[in-house]
């Protein structure tokens, strides 16, 4: 009798070990309403179906559990096990190559954007992210960036002397040096009311994001410069990855595929309906630079390549100007 109960005990503890669930902390920044958020959900969703419940994933949004820089620190530490940070964000961990995204003008569309995220060199510049315990499952799309001020933003003068808030990339400071104002990094959950005290003048960032943080109550004007790109690499802790079980991990990758496409398909109506969103309020008046005066922007933010180029890898980033056709010398 004794030695069954003991059997009965034992079965159980293996029935329920066996079945334990694997809970995925998934820790990001943005609103739910931005393609980030929504492919966060829908990864969340499937990764619950697909593997039958075995994982559960929590999605934690708007900086609820860990701002920009503490985030990336929460997932090489295993307190958190996926994210999705800007490509930006990756300089700071020591992976300098990802800043090549934030060169303005680097990109002319979307189009340009998937030749290297969907390509060898997205793969290639992922991969350079094991040696800090963290693995690259996918590159997310977002939008192009606008800039943002309370002040009219036309011709480079007008940058003069302004704080720009910037997230934490040596590009995106060279960025706004070179068009005379004062770059100011800042976590993404503090940028709202830095711009309402007047900490900082203005930012950049694409629509999704600046609506979904409601920057307009507290900008003037946004100008459809489309100077930069903002996207999103989705990164899980490396040991915690590798030691899934293998059949659970393919569940995940194929949740993963469907998040990716379900986020790229998104990502350019999430920041036209953003943009519609900014026109309704009325609050800002919105102002699509003419073609000389984006080429104004241009010429004055392509020279930032040649002085950026050390940081990425001057062969980095020939192969992004041989892929997507560009040529810094021909404006
Ligand atoms: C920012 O800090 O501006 C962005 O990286 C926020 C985000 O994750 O889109």
């Amino acid at each position: 009798m004794k030695l069954k109960t003991i059997l009965a005990a034992a079965l159980l503890a293996f029935g329920l070990s066996a079945q334990a669930q694997i809970v995925i902390k998934f820790s990001h920044v943005v609103a739910t309403d931005t393609p980030k958020g929504q492919a966060s959900e829908f990864f969340a969703k499937r990764a619950a179906e697909l593997t039958k419940g075995k994982v559960k994933v929590d999605v934690y949004p708007n900086s609820q559990l860990y701002k920009d820089k503490e985030e990336m620190e929460a997932l090489q530490m295993g307190a958190v096990q996926m994210l999705a940070p800007s490509l930006a964000k990756f300089g700071p961990l020591g992976v300098k190559e990802f800043e090549v995204f934030d060169f303005p003008f680097i990109f002319d569309d979307r189009a340009d954007l998937h030749k290297i995220t969907q390509g060898p060199i997205g793969a290639s510049l992922l991969a350079k992210l094991e040696p800090k315990g963290v693995k690259g499952l996918a590159f997310w799309d977002n939008g192009f960036k606008a800039f943002s001020a309370n002040t009219p933003l036309k011709v480079p003068a007008d940058f003069k002397g302004k704080k720009f808030r910037i997230q934490s990339s040596k590009v995106l400071e060279e960025q706004i040096r070179a068009l005379g104002g004062i770059p100011q990094v800042m976590a993404f959950s503090e940028v709202y009311q830095a711009l309402q005290t007047g900490v900082v003048d203005g930012t950049e960032n694409p629509i999704s994001n600046f609506y979904s943080q409601k920057m307009n109550e507290v900008q003037k004007f946004l100008t459809l410069t489309n100077h930069g790109y903002l996207g999103y690499a989705v990164i899980v802790n490396k040991k915690f990855w590798d030691g899934l079980p293998a059949d659970v991990r393919g569940q995940l990758e194929q949740a993963m595929k469907e998040a990716t496409d379900l986020a790229n398909q998104v990502a350019q109506k999430d920041n036209d309906q953003a943009l519609e969103g900014v026109k309704k309020a009325g609050k800002t008046t919105v102002y699509v630079p003419s073609k000389e005066e984006r080429l104004a922007l241009k010429k004055v933010l392509v020279p930032t390549h040649a002085k950026m180029a050390d940081r990425v890898g001057k062969d980095l980033l020939e192969s992004i100007y041989k892929a997507t056709n560009f040529d810094p010398a021909k404006l």
